[in-house]
């Protein structure tokens, strides 16, 4: 079953728990829609993870179609979000309809996601009223690093618990169908969560949000630079990779690797007439 803006927010209602994980390209999109998860992000975290940039400021719009395009062609069933990459819907609300626009044509999104809160109202009243569906972000938003003074728990004072309020309210009139709540007071999370009809989604956020998102290499254990609080290690495919390339490298020096089993035969008659 393809997920929808409209199964996304009745599962909401419902009560049922929305599942979002990140992904980049097209052989891993199919097993996270294999597995059911409901919504998958084509984050701009991909700078980090794929990219090795040390923040996500560098990622630009033809990184982002490329990706988008990529994990779209793999998946079946789970609702796609494209992450709007920096300066392409800062700059002006034409440019965000404009770059909303090529996410969706070009890269095949079921949605868009730009970070920010009532002060993005504008953009995403607009690239609503273009018919594309907007996720919000608010909290810990990676692209106002540089604002923000590093990757830190945002609204831990009144001031800043309420504006993270009123921002997701805002945020919801203008037309958002979601909003990614990023390291944020597992109380206040609730308390948005509690007033908003929409979607929150999660991550580093408490369990009280309607959904929950990880990047999916920081749930399997593949990048280990850097580990936030809220992350948890499902696995070690990280030391599993390695340990994997040490042993192809170890057969293929020995000459244990390929086997016969693991090649092409060519008749004696062919081989006789060679000269
Ligand atoms: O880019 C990303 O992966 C994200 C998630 C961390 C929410 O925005």
């Amino acid at each position: 079953m393809k997920h929808t803006v409209q199964t996304l927010q009745q599962q909401k209602r419902e009560g049922k728990k929305i599942t979002m994980l990140t992904a980049y390209d097209y052989s891993t999109a199919q097993l996270v829609d294999k597995a059911g998860i409901q919504t998958i992000l084509v984050g701009d975290s991909l700078g980090m993870v794929i990219l090795g940039y040390d923040d996500t400021l560098s990622v630009t719009m033809e990184d982002m179609i490329h990706h988008t395009r990529a994990v779209t062609r793999g998946v079946n069933d789970a609702f796609v979000v494209a992450d709007m990459p920096f300066m392409s819907y800062q700059s002006s609300v034409y440019d965000a309809v404009v770059n909303a626009g090529r996410l969706m044509k070009e890269g095949h999104c079921d949605a868009v996601k730009l970070e920010g809160g009532s002060h993005m109202c504008p953009q995403i009243e607009a690239i609503t009223k273009a018919s594309i569906p907007v996720v919000g972000h608010i909290g810990l938003t990676p692209q106002s690093i540089h604002m923000l003074g590093g990757f830190k728990v945002q609204g831990k004072t009144v001031k800043a618990a309420q504006k993270m309020i009123d921002d997701a309210k805002a945020i919801e009139q203008a037309g958002a169908v979601a909003i990614v709540l990023e390291c944020v007071p597992a109380l206040l999370a609730k308390r948005i969560t509690e007033v908003l009809t929409i979607p929150t989604i999660g991550i580093g956020a408490g369990a009280d949000t309607d959904g929950q998102v990880l990047v999916y290499q920081d749930l399997l254990g593949m990048f280990t630079e850097f580990t936030p609080k809220f992350v948890k290690h499902f696995d070690h495919i990280g030391d599993r990779m390695v340990e994997a390339f040490i042993d192809y490298k170890k057969q293929v020096e020995t000459g244990q690797y390929p086997g016969v089993e693991h090649t092409f035969a060519i008749s004696d008659d062919v081989l006789g007439k060679l000269y």
